[in-house]
């Protein structure tokens, strides 16, 4: 089975099993439009790479942790296309959540899949308490204060905000939750699977920049303009496009050069440059190199 159908088919098996018989239907309904939607699953499909790097000896385990971290993202989209932040009318190419269910469902269904990712987790862990005290600090951090999601979003509400520390934070922190997941699924050390998600993370984010200026709204079923439109702090806008491009490799250059030596090097690095070539296709980044020697970014370590 390849990874992606690993995780599809872990996501809808956890999901099923937490969301019960008895809910209200339309925030059930609401819950399934912002998560079986067609989502790249990059995180889960992280997190089982470095899980089988590790052994994998709990399957289970490192499926549920790859479906949690996946809720968890659903769950940051939902609420980060409300209109109190990015009031977005699309996601991936559907229309979001607020606007076929409204925003109160929309508002409930974040948040009970912000649950449901630590029902998932507990259901699958409590047998193996270490792991599971690990994998809930990991995704915790991936996710609250001081440095995940939460705070990541926060920065958008300050009158200053440091564009890389913004960005891991929104994008970067959740990543390296998703490859130390598999590694603490599976009974090992995360830590030499740290930098792996950080820079991958960045990269994203960075990507993500490049493409809401690059992109056509078609392409990224999303609304593309919308960092100069909310005036959020960019990559694309810091750094310029070329600067941006040459950032973008770097980092991706860093998690494949960061991935430790085990039987599963090449998948993970060939899962590296397949993102990296979906993202931000090689013909876009020649288009778009500085003309003088590639810049250093500006952005902080
Ligand atoms: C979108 O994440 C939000 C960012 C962090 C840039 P993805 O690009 O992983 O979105 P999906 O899950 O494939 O829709
Ligand atoms: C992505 O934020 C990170 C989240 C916490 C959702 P963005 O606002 O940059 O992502 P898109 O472009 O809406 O996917
Ligand atoms: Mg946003
Ligand atoms: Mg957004």
């Amino acid at each position: 089975m390849s990874l992606l159908a690993r995780a599809e088919t872990s996501l809808a098996f956890s999901f099923e099993g937490a969301v019960g018989h008895s809910a209200p239907p339309r925030l059930v309904a609401a819950m399934r439009h912002a998560v079986f939607s067609g989502g790249a699953r990059i995180r889960p499909q992280l997190t089982l790479s470095v899980a089988i790097a590790c052994g994998d000896d709990q399957p289970a385990l490192s499926n549920a942790a790859a479906s949690a971290l996946e809720l968890m993202h659903c769950a940051s989209l939902v609420h980060d296309d409300m209109p109190a932040f990015d009031d977005a009318d699309i996601r991936r190419g559907r229309p979001t959540v607020h606007k076929a269910f409204g925003e109160p469902l929309a508002l409930l269904a974040g948040d009970a899949l912000i649950v449901m990712a630590y029902q998932v987790l507990l259901n699958a862990g409590h047998a193996l308490p270490e792991r599971l005290i690990g994998l809930m600090q990991s995704m915790s951090a991936g996710v609250g204060l001081p440095n995940g999601i939460v705070a990541g979003q926060a920065w958008e509400c300050e009158p200053r905000a440091d564009l890389g520390q913004y960005q891991r934070a929104k994008t970067g922190a959740l990543f390296v939750a998703s490859t130390c997941a598999g590694a603490l699924a599976s009974g090992s050390d995360a830590q030499p699977w740290v930098t792996l998600g950080a820079s991958l993370g960045e990269a994203y984010q960075v990507a993500d920049d490049i493409r809401d200026v690059m992109g056509l709204s078609a392409d990224l079923g999303k609304p593309a303009g919308q960092d100069l439109l909310h005036t959020r702090p960019s990559a694309a806008s810091e750094l310029g496009l070329g600067g941006a491009v040459d950032y973008f490799q770097d980092l991706i250059q860093t998690a494949v050069d960061s991935v430790p030596a085990c039987t599963c090097r090449d998948m993970l690095q060939q899962l590296v440059r397949r993102e990296s070539e979906r993202l931000v296709p090689s013909a876009a980044c020649a288009a778009y190199r500085l003309p003088s020697a590639r810049s250093a970014p500006v952005v902080s370590a």
